[in-house]
This record gives C-alpha cells, sequence and structure tokens, in this order.
C-alpha cells in the first residue's frame, strides 16, 4: 500500500483510527479490517484521534449506519446507493445484497488517495464530486430509489452548504433516502471542546437542534426518523449510559430524510 501519513485528512483519520483499534479488540462491535490495514500501514500513533466518547460514537453510528441501510434495502434491494463523501469507509461490504449499485464519492484529491487503498470492485465503484455541485451525477446509473449516505460530512458545511448539498440530491434524483449525520448547534460553537476534533484543525459548520430544521432549506424532503447516537452508546457501556442521561442533547443523530 503505497499511502503515506499525510494523505490522510485529519478528520478522516478519527473514524479509521477508532474502527482500526475496535477491530483489533478481542471482542470487536463492528470489524473494519481496510482501516486496520490502512493504520497499521501508516505504522504511527494514532491515539489522540481515538478517546473514549470519539470511539464510542464511531461505533454507535457504523451499527446505526449498517442496520439503517440494511432495512433501507430490504424495501428497495436494488437501489443505487451513494457514499458522499466516503472518505475511507468501506459500507458496501457491510450491506452488499448482490443487485444494489453503490458510488463511493468523495472530493478528486481525497478519491486519488482512496485509489491508493482500494480498487473498484462488482457494483461498487470510486467516482471524484462534490456535495456542492451535481455534475457527476449525470453519469450515473438510473435506478428506482436512490440512498445517499453522509456520515461525518454535513457536520462541517455551513447553512449554505447544507442548502446546495439538499437541493442538489433532489434535481439529482426523482427519488431517494438521505442518511445524514447531524450535530448540535453546541457542537457548532465548541468545535474546541470535542475530545478528537479538537485535535485537528477542523470546526464544525452548522449544528441544528432537530432534522426538521433541515426541511426549511429543501421543502421537497420529508424527515422519516431522527435517532440519538446515545441510542446506541448507551446499550455498550456505564460511561455511555451516563453520557446518555447527562448530555441528552448533545450527541450526534442520524437522521433519515426522505423525498
Ligand atoms: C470526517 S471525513 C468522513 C469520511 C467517512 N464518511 C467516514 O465516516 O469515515 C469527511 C469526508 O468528507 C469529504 N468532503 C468534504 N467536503 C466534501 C464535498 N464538498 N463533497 C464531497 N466530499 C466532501 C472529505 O474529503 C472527507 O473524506
Amino acid at each position: 500500500m503505497d499511502l503515506k501519513f499525510g494523505d490522510i485528512q485529519e478528520t478522516a483519520l478519527i473514524p479509521l483510527a477508532i474502527k482500526a483499534s475496535e477491530t483489533a479488540r478481542p471482542n470487536a462491535r463492528i470489524k473494519d479490517l481496510k482501516a486496520k490495514e490502512i493504520i497499521d500501514t501508516l505504522g504511527v500513533d494514532v491515539s489522540k484521534f481515538d478517546p473514549f466518547l470519539s470511539h464510542e460514537g464511531v461505533v454507535a453510528r457504523t451499527i446505526m449506519y449498517r442496520d439503517e441501510l440494511k432495512r433501507r434495502l430490504k424495501e428497495y434491494p436494488d437501489a443505487l446507493c451513494i457514499n458522499l463523501g466516503c472518505g475511507f469507509d468501506d459500507k458496501f461490504s457491510q450491506v452488499d445484497n448482490g443487485k444494489l449499485i453503490w458510488y463511493d464519492v468523495d472530493l478528486p484529491d481525497q478519491i486519488e488517495v482512496r485509489k491508493k487503498v482500494y480498487e473498484d470492485r462488482d457494483r461498487c465503484t470510486m467516482l471524484p464530486g462534490s456535495a456542492l455541485d451535481g455534475e457527476w451525477t449525470k453519469t450515473l446509473p438510473k435506478r428506482e430509489m436512490t440512498i445517499v449516505v453522509m456520515e461525518g460530512v454535513l457536520e462541517y458545511f455551513s447553512r449554505d452548504q447544507v442548502k446546495i448539498c439538499l437541493n442538489m440530491l433532489c434535481d439529482s434524483f426523482s427519488h431517494g433516502y438521505l442518511l445524514a449525520e447531524l450535530h448540535s448547534p453546541f457542537l457548532e460553537k465548541n468545535s474546541k471542546h470535542h475530545d478528537a476534533v479538537k485535535n485537528t484543525n477542523a470546526t464544525f459548520g452548522w449544528g441544528t437542534k432537530s432534522g426538521k430544521e433541515y426541511l426549511e432549506l429543501e421543502p421537497r424532503m420529508s424527515l422519516v426518523s431522527e435517532t440519538s447516537y446515545n441510542e446506541e452508546m448507551k446499550k455498550h457501556t456505564i460511561r455511555g449510559k451516563l453520557f446518555a442521561l447527562l448530555a441528552k442533547n448533545l450527541n450526534n443523530r442520524l437522521a433519515v430524510f426522505k423525498w
């Protein structure tokens, strides 16, 4: 693997480091062999990107996204699936049902680095493209339903950028689900207090109290569900349970939108 530490954006290192360290645990709740391979190849200490709360949050969201995707794919087994802002994530192998078509989309420089690690697979293709410009969507095959996954991406966008992205998705695909990670207004103001993001140069963008705030930006969308990561985190550890109690509205949420 021809990959160097500087190839990986700091914010993408957080989920990678966490998935790799969880995979190495004896009772791993999620397994991501690719993340482990990447982190082992880099051979650097990434423990500052793997503090307790972020660790539990990434494990929880990985489980929640996987389960939500599987639910949607039961309804639409041959959906067109897009992991928008995919980074190094490998959801395709968690949910592939032999029928869906999958695109891993990210900015051109990120796709270039991803290609050092992954190869295109049967029905799983890497594509350069931006969440803020729909040009790339014109090359995709048409399916009755499109399922777009945005995990750890919209948190870094301004309100205007979120609007551009939502409008672009509804303009580009006639019917779709969007699985989106949302964060609170508190986090928007406190990037420097986030246990992992404080170790990067990144700052959070527009935070919301409810996914309903997205509907003001794109009236073609409706909100199907919105679930705090606390719901999954509290099942696993006492500290996770305590956090869910004490910081009820602070954790990120998985929101599912439909249009
Ligand atoms: C924190 S990483 C998350 C990666 C992955 N979704 C995960 O959860 O492991 C954020 C990703 O969003 C991508 N990104 C940022 N702006 C983007 C844009 N305008 N369009 C598409 N991807 C973007 C970055 O390149 C990066 O890969």
